[in-house]
């Protein structure tokens, strides 16, 4: 069994004031990512995954123009610059089971990089080495996100400068 002490992360919470700050913290967060990554992506329903998801799967160059919403294929995959890509959403599976017979673990190792939508579905399934980032919504500010999350620290990342 593998133990991640609470210090082994790095946690951080940043204010997104604008879709465009959350394109640009995607791409910030995503150079420091590498295969067998698997980042959970949480939030309400419109809070900002898929926005977050494709920013970020831009930035790690897929090039692909249309990039589909996972929620009926469960799977998306992309070729990116030195890795693949699985965008994963797992709003609608019932249990880890389902995911067990796609062989999604197969995805948690190089050369993919997994984002996953909804992983709180299956929360057992995740690596424990899973990275997450937790988008929030704002009152009254419509376009304003809060992103908090943790990533490993003893990855090289200066975070966001905003
Ligand atoms: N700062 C922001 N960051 C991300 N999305 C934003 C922001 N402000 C407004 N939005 C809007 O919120 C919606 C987020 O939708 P989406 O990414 O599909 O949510 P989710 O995948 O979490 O259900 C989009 O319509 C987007 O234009
Ligand atoms: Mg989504």
């Amino acid at each position: 069994m593998s133990l991640m002490l609470e210090d082994a992360w790095r946690k951080f919470r940043y204010s997104l004031g604008s879709e465009e700050q959350t394109v640009d913290f995607a791409a910030c967060f995503s150079s420091m990512l590498r295969p067998a990554d698997v980042v959970a992506l949480h939030g309400e329903l419109g809070a900002g995954k898929s926005v977050l998801a494709r920013a970020m799967m831009r930035s790690l160059g897929v090039r692909q123009q249309v990039m589909p919403s996972p929620t009926f294929s469960i799977i998306q995959e992309y070729e990116a610059r030195n890795c693949r890509v699985a965008h994963m959403d797992w709003y609608r599976l019932h249990g880890a089971e389902e995911l067990e017979i796609i062989g999604v673990r197969e995805y948690f190792q190089a050369p993919w990089i997994c984002l996953i939508e909804w992983a709180e579905r299956a929360p057992d399934l995740l690596p424990t080495t899973a990275m997450y980032l937790r988008l929030m919504v704002v009152e009254d500010r419509p376009s304003c996100r809060i992103v908090e999350g943790r990533v490993p620290a003893s990855r090289a990342w200066k975070g966001w400068a905003g």
